[in-house]
């Protein structure tokens, strides 16, 4: 067994994770968290609330948006035509494979996931590739959309979307928190969810699901002001970056630089996108991955989701996997919005009132009616009616026509005017920076950093802040009153809101190990001096040193313990 099958024999064997529906034989890129991993995993999306949303109060709100959307949504963000992988199919056993990752178990290419259908479609035919199965020949390579498909209501039109993303419902919901909350730039929404994603063939346990929990935030800022106001605490902070001329080596060689020289190079496009990537090294260093196991690779543009100007995928080193992404940090421009805004026909944009008022040229779009009338007859009244003046110049920009009520209208079915008049503050449409973390991975990469032997014995060294047990209590024999006394200090510790195991069956010694095999921080140990001067002692999981403290002072200094405030030997007097 290597290390990966340990683990997840493990995961299953304490309650820790398992893949769903086990007893139907299991379906793929599904996982069942137990009651350990639920914990685990709660504490996880609570630290990062911590880091990603809390300490920014006042300027990124969280919300919670439905799983399921309307066609439109998701046709107007571009997923419906471009969240796909090429699919091929072997004409003799009928077994379905994704295209890319086919070609490059069979051939040993890199870089396969920008490969076009047109060069997969090549590769296969020149090298004569075949069905790894049964050595049938393979069909075309075809799209195959991720997006899994439901129908909402009783009426087969209303054609409905799983999201792939929590993105978009923050984009939906952008000018509501906008007004409810700041009424100004930058403004951050955040979202924690479950997100579906159709994989064609996942194989790899935790690591690639078709259903998983995202952790995101759309950062929404002036593109004329990109400064983030939290990037200068962290300026000088390392980022290791992995150009993209390496993106597809099978060898890494990052850059180690400062935040804010790879902003001044341009190698990070703004502040925001660069402070979240200091933010997301940092997170995932205290979840116990170290700066020298995790780089971010700049992804090159066929690699990048369509709404993407700059991906970094940051990555982590998994001992069976190799480098796999936990986070990506998208420059989204403002495509989304603008997309929206068109598909919606609802004005997106945000006021923005200039410090002395500026002298502009100003284009406006003067509906030639003759022509549109010439063209759609008695329609045209109703449809001139109906069109917002302040989306067109976006409309064009983007798709060269406006589409209302099903017609299309195009430039030269405007006047176009263009002034000088001043103006006092204009409507901007905010740019976007978006960092998007997979929660059940990072479950899963923290618990292959924690895993280890001491002794011959597994021991679960997670940081003690998202170990999922944070103490366990044990009378060290079961008679003359130390149960009794136990119960009490457990309960104690119970009020005080710890998370906490009571454990009173088998030697001490058996007890100890289980407790450090589930990664539970202290065991507290309740002996016959405890009756005399209320005191207990606290056993280290790591060290397994231990130290006596008196009951009055547990409380207050373990929650100084669990928030780092106190280190254990800070917590009482050597014993032993
Ligand atoms: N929103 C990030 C992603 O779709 O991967």
């Amino acid at each position: 067994m290597d290390r990966y099958e340990r683990l997840m024999e493990f995961s299953r064997r304490r309650g820790f994770l398992w893949p769903s529906v086990e007893i139907y034989g299991g379906v793929r890129g599904f996982i069942d968290f137990g009651p350990l991993g639920t914990l685990m995993k709660h504490k996880i999306e609570n630290k990062w609330r911590q880091f990603f949303i809390h300490r920014h109060a006042g300027l990124i709100f969280e919300i919670e948006t439905p799983i399921v959307l309307p066609s439109k949504v998701l046709e107007a963000s571009g997923h419906v035509e471009h969240f796909t992988d090429y699919l091929v199919e072997c004409l003799s056993c009928g077994r379905k494979y994704r295209a890319d990752h086919l070609v490059e178990q069979l051939t040993g290419i890199g870089g396969v996931e920008s490969l076009s259908m047109d060069e997969l479609n090549n590769i296969i035919s020149e090298r004569g590739l075949k069905c790894p199965e049964c050595g049938g020949g393979l069909g075309d390579v075809k799209k195959f959309s991720l997006l899994f498909k439901t129908t909402i209501g009783p009426y087969s039109g209303d054609i409905g979307y799983c999201r792939p993303e929590a993105a978009q419902g923050m984009f939906l919901a952008f000018k509501r928190v906008y007004e409810a909350c700041r009424g100004r730039l930058p403004i951050g929404i955040a979202q924690i969810g479950r997100v579906l994603r159709n994989e064609i063939s996942p194989r790899q346990g935790p690591i690639r699901l078709r259903e998983f929990t995202i952790m995101e935030v759309e950062l929404f800022f002036d593109p004329e002001d990109p400064k983030c106001p939290f990037f200068n605490e962290y300026r000088d902070e390392l980022l290791r970056i992995v150009p993209q001329s390496q993106a597809n080596s099978k060898v890494f060689e990052p850059i180690t630089i400062s935040a804010s020289e790879a902003v001044d190079k341009g190698m990070i496009s703004n502040e925001w996108q660069a402070y979240f990537m200091v933010l997301g090294r940092k997170f995932a260093e205290s979840l116990g991955i170290p700066f020298n196991s995790q780089f971010f690779i700049d992804k090159p543009p066929k690699e990048r989701a369509h709404y993407s100007a700059q991906t970094f995928d940051q990555v982590v080193k998994l001992e069976r996997w190799g480098y796999v992404e936990i986070a990506g940090y998208a420059y989204r421009t403002d495509y989304d919005l603008g997309r929206h805004m068109v598909f919606s026909g609802v004005d997106l944009r945000v006021y923005k009132q200039f410090d002395t008022p500026r002298v502009e040229r100003l284009t406006r779009y003067v509906p030639k009616i003759d022509v549109i009338r010439g063209r759609l007859g008695e329609k045209a009244d109703g449809i001139l009616k109906s069109i917002d003046p302040s989306i067109l110049e976006e409309a064009f920009k983007r798709d060269g026509f406006i589409e209302i009520g099903g017609v299309k209208l195009y430039r030269d079915d405007f006047n176009v005017i263009v002034e000088n008049v001043e103006v006092k503050g204009k409507h901007i449409l905010p740019h976007v920076v978006e960092p998007s973390f997979g929660a059940d991975r990072i479950v899963y990469a923290a618990l292959e950093y924690a895993y280890g032997e001491k002794n011959g014995r597994t021991v679960l060294s997670l940081p003690r802040d998202i170990a999922p047990i944070q103490l366990v209590v044990l009378p060290l024999v079961s008679k003359d009153g130390l149960p009794e006394f136990a119960l009490k200090v457990y309960r104690l510790l119970l009020d005080e809101g710890f998370i906490v195991d009571y454990d009173d069956s088998g030697s001490i010694g058996r007890r100890y190990a289980r407790a450090d095999e589930i990664g539970v921080p202290i065991a507290i140990t309740i002996d016959y001096q405890s009756i005399t001067d209320n005191t207990v002692t606290l056993r280290d999981r790591d060290t397994w040193r231990q130290v006596r403290t008196s009951i009055d002072d547990l409380p207050s200094k373990l929650h100084k313990y669990f928030n780092y405030k106190l280190s254990f030997y800070e917590l009482g007097v050597p014993f032993k």
